[in-house]
């Protein structure tokens, strides 16, 4: 054999371990059914609560901004997404979705298809949400009325493509801290809740120019669009105790005695002020005491 004809397959081998790496589709392990049991729908209405879906996700016409209907479009430098129909109508929304479906789009960011979604949905924060709650969740989302709402594909600029975000994806995962497990349940249920479910990070957190978070600046405040984003990590939370964190984030109410502004305000109103009273101790407790004991 010629050099040449070796080092081609070399370099085609390689290319195919690399597509493979990056194409793959996410090994599921769950049946195909979604629950409809009282107990898991309700557990799934407070995990939505708790995980922001409304505010993203309310439908933006006056029938529909009771529902899950969608519409919302979140403008960021890589273009115009807008977040989709996830109520159960089988034509424009999610009503035709499994179980292993919603594993796959929250926690792995793919589409049903295998397709890719666009970071704007937060999935890399999802991706470490138990298996039980995204099905619960499921199970809240199935078992409210279908709207039928077409909503627009995103506009993102010419060279961007969904197939692009393999690539993001894995250098996402790469910048990712470990997921520290303390010694107490109260700031495991705290970090789950500030980290994933709560996904604090997402606006909180600073990102590099390919809208990675970087983890090693965690909650260190950004600039979103022109709004400016605080920090909300060690330095910055020196003076706050965690009563005055649980009293900002039942009310929006800072210990200086202003009122939160801006998107904080949709935070507050939608997700952490209708958390249960343990739930949002131990933001507080993760928030104060983690950062107290310097990360
Ligand atoms: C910051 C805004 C935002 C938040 C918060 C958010 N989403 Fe989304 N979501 C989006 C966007 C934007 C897309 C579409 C991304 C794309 O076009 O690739 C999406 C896509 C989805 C999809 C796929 C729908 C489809 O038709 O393919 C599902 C399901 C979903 N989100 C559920 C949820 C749930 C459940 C939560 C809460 C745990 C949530 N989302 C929180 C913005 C958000
Ligand atoms: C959609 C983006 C977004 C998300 C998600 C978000 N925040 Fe914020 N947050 C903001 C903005 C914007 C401000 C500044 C608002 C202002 O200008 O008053 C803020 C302000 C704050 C402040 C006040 C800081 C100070 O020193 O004044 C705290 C504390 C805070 N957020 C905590 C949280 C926690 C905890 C979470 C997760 C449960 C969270 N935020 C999720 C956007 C967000």
């Amino acid at each position: 054999m010629s050099k040449k004809i070796v080092t081609l397959s070399v370099i085609s081998v390689f290319s195919a371990i690399i597509l493979l790496w990056l194409f793959y589709p996410p090994i599921i392990n769950v049946s195909d059914e979604v629950s409809s049991s009282d107990e898991e729908i309700e557990k799934g209405k407070y995990l939505v609560t708790a995980g922001g879906c409304i505010s993203c996700h309310r439908g933006q016409t006056e029938l529909t901004s009771e529902t899950l209907a969608g519409g919302l479009g979140i403008e960021t430098e890589f273009g115009t997404f807008y977040a989709p129909n996830i109520t159960p109508d089988t034509s424009t929304g999610i009503g035709s979705w499994k179980a292993e479906d919603f594993i796959r789009a929250l926690k792995h960011g793919r589409q049903p298809s295998g397709g890719f979604y666009y970071p704007s949905f937060p999935y890399r924060a999802y991706s470490k949400l138990s298996d039980e709650d995204v099905l619960s969740m499921a199970a809240y989302l199935m078992s409210q009325e279908p709207v039928s709402m077409q909503i627009p594909d995103p506009g993102t600029p010419i060279w961007l493509a969904r197939w692009m975000i393999a690539g993001w994806n894995k250098l996402a995962d790469l910048s990712e801290p470990f997921n520290e497990i303390y010694d107490d349940a109260q700031l495991n249920r705290g970090a789950y809740l500030a980290r994933n479910l709560g996904h604090c990070g997402e606006c909180h957190t600073p990102r590099n120019g390919l809208g990675i978070p970087d983890y090693s600046r965690e909650f260190a405040g950004a600039e979103l669009g022109d709004e400016i984003i605080e920090p909300i990590d060690a330095d910055s939370l020196k003076e706050w105790t965690a009563n005055n964190f649980d009293i900002f984030l039942l009310l929006g109410l800072k210990p200086d005695g202003e009122f939160v502004g801006g998107d904080m305000n949709e935070v507050i109103e939608h997700n952490t002020s209708k958390l249960t009273d343990e739930d949002r101790d131990a933001l507080a407790a993760f928030f104060t005491r983690y950062n107290s004991a310097g990360g």
